[in-house]
């Protein structure tokens, strides 16, 4: 027994203290909370493994944290998307066909232009050398143009996903994405599929391909303009990455081949240590003694933007719940419509995981982000999904296979329809069931995301980045699909046949005495 203990100690001892510690770029582009939660929990975990950690983000610290630098201070350079989403412009903008278009240019292509910035030019120009950077951070998702700072810097590059890859991800280090049984998660297909739901999954992959590849394409320039002239180019960088870190896991998006060069990550941005809640927040929870529902649309849609009808069938809705409370998380209440019901609570900001993590949570109602989800997931919260746009759909269609969740159509949120979903999750205690036994199935892993990342991270750093990368890297889509070897196959048969076909005609017309035209001609008097 304590020879066992002692060899645990040695295990925690080995995962905790760094072999080495490197310098890191990270750079995150991209103006979203959501996003940037992971980053937040990857960058200050290599941090506090001993690494010298240079971060470029719209996020600095607030504490600081020994090891860790904002070197690049980008907030307030780009319009928040932060609790600036309205309903109108979710609906008008982020339909599924237009959705890749803009990951490739708003919150694409423009960011590249960050790279402007002068702290970040200085960087570039004159990057460290007491010591020299050993790898670049970044996210993968619209901005390309950040992966050439691999090359740039002449370390590799590992990229942050965080959602399940992209259709165009996968191509960056040839992983694998037979739309036959992998969904494509821009669409709301799900394993297995029927004849027609491949047609569509197969369809909706290659268009969204070609879309991110020609609307990213003017990415090019950018890294010319900013990286230099002799930089490699936009379709070289992405297939420079050395390594790519995924926010899914197979117990929430099913199974999918991955090459060596993709890790799941899913759920790293939950930090182990819950903090403290407010104490007035806590005190209201711990009052609601009969349950309270949470209801978050992220960081980013307002809520109070939704249409009157809406909100006043929320509102009569909600009033039926009492003596449930509720607790909403709304950006700007004051622009509410008068006559929230008095069961309810509205805050601008809201600790979520405690709150997911309180004793007295029944229900969490929200618009399927990836990340709140897997938070309500990883605390076992059964949850209301009205998705509006992107992978939210598919997250709450997969929730809902789950048996955890209730999905409600953003458009026709009736009162009726809103009751019936309260009804359902708060009376049927198999969801709470459902949700607790996916948590623990969620959570059982050999090791935690964030010490899994920081893992493959000192991985690449220690050997190179090139060793993790598919051999299919150096073929074409027909190769890999063995187009070829079908199409050779297919003319060597065809080519034997119509050779067997002559032989046996020259030899009937040997055997018969007659020349081969007669042996013809008489066939076809037959
Ligand atoms: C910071 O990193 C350096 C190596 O880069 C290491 O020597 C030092 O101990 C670290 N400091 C802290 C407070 O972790
Ligand atoms: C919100 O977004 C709009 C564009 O959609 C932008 O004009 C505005 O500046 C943003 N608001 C803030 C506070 O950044
Ligand atoms: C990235 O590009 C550089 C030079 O352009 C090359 O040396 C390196 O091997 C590439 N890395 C990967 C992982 O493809």
């Amino acid at each position: 027994m304590r020879m066992f203990g002692f060899n645990v100690l040695l295990v925690i001892i080995a995962a905790i203290s760094p072999g080495e510690a490197y310098r890191i770029l990270g750079v995150f582009p991209l103006n979203g909370k959501s996003h940037f939660v992971m980053f937040d929990q990857l960058m200050k975990g290599l941090a506090k493994r001993g690494h010298q950690v240079d971060v470029v983000s719209h996020f600095p610290l607030k504490k600081p944290l020994p090891n860790y630098t904002d070197v690049v201070d980008l907030s307030g350079t780009m319009p928040a998307v932060l609790n600036n989403m309205t309903y109108d412009f979710v609906k008008s903008v982020l339909t599924n066909s237009a959705v890749v278009p803009l990951l490739a240019t708003q919150f694409g292509g423009e960011l590249c232009d960050l790279m402007d910035h002068p702290r970040f030019r200085e960087i570039i120009k004159n990057p460290p050398k007491d010591p020299p950077y050993d790898l670049v951070i970044t996210e993968i998702f619209g901005s390309s143009c950040y992966l050439a700072l691999g090359q740039h810097f002449n370390v590799p590059v590992v990229g942050v996903a965080t959602c399940v890859l992209m259709p165009w991800t996968n191509d960056m280090v040839a992983n694998p994405d037979n739309p036959a049984y992998i969904p494509n998660v821009l669409s709301d297909n799900f394993a297995p599929m029927n004849f027609f739901q491949r047609v569509k999954n197969a369809l909706s992959l290659w268009k969204a391909k070609w879309d991110f590849n020609s609307y990213s394409a003017y990415q090019d320039d950018k890294i010319k303009k900013y990286l230099g002239p002799n930089s490699i180019s936009l379709r070289e960088a992405e297939r420079n990455v050395s390594l790519i870190l995924a926010n899914s896991h197979y117990s929430l998006h099913g199974v999918r081949p991955y090459t060596t060069a993709v890790v799941e990550v899913g759920g790293l941005h939950i930090p182990q240590e819950v903090d403290a809640l407010p104490k007035d927040l806590q005190k209201w929870l711990d009052d609601s003694k009969d349950g309270f529902v949470y209801m978050s649309f992220g960081s980013m849609i307002k809520i109070e933007s939704f249409p009157k009808e809406t909100l006043a069938a929320l509102y009569n809705s909600l009033k039926k719940l009492a003596p449930v409370r509720v607790l909403i998380k709304i950006a700007k209440p004051q622009e509410l419509p008068p006559g929230l019901p008095s069961n309810v609570l509205t805050l601008s900001w809201v600790p979520q995981v405690p709150v997911l993590n309180h004793k007295h949570v029944r229900v969490f109602v929200t618009h399927g982000g990836l990340m709140g989800t897997q938070e309500a997931i990883h605390c076992g919260v059964p949850m209301i999904g009205i998705p509006l746009f992107g992978d939210q759909m598919q997250n709450i269609k997969l929730y809902v296979r789950k048996k955890i969740a209730v999905a409600l159509d953003h458009d026709q949120l009736t009162e009726e329809k809103l009751d019936t979903a309260f009804r359902t999750v708060l009376g049927d205690p198999s969801y709470l069931q459902a949700a607790r036994k996916f948590s623990v199935e969620f959570r059982d892993r050999p090791m935690r995301a964030l010490d899994t990342a920081t893992f493959w991270i000192e991985y690449v750093i220690r050997h190179g980045g090139t060793n993790l990368k598919s051999p299919a890297m150096e073929l074409t889509w027909g190769q890999t699909s063995l187009l070829d070897i079908y199409g050779a196959l297919f003319l060597s048969v065809a080519l034997s046949a119509y050779l067997v076909k002559v032989i046996i005609t020259t030899l009937i017309a040997i055997v018969t005495g007659s020349d081969i035209s007669s042996v013809k001609h008489s066939k076809k008097v037959k």
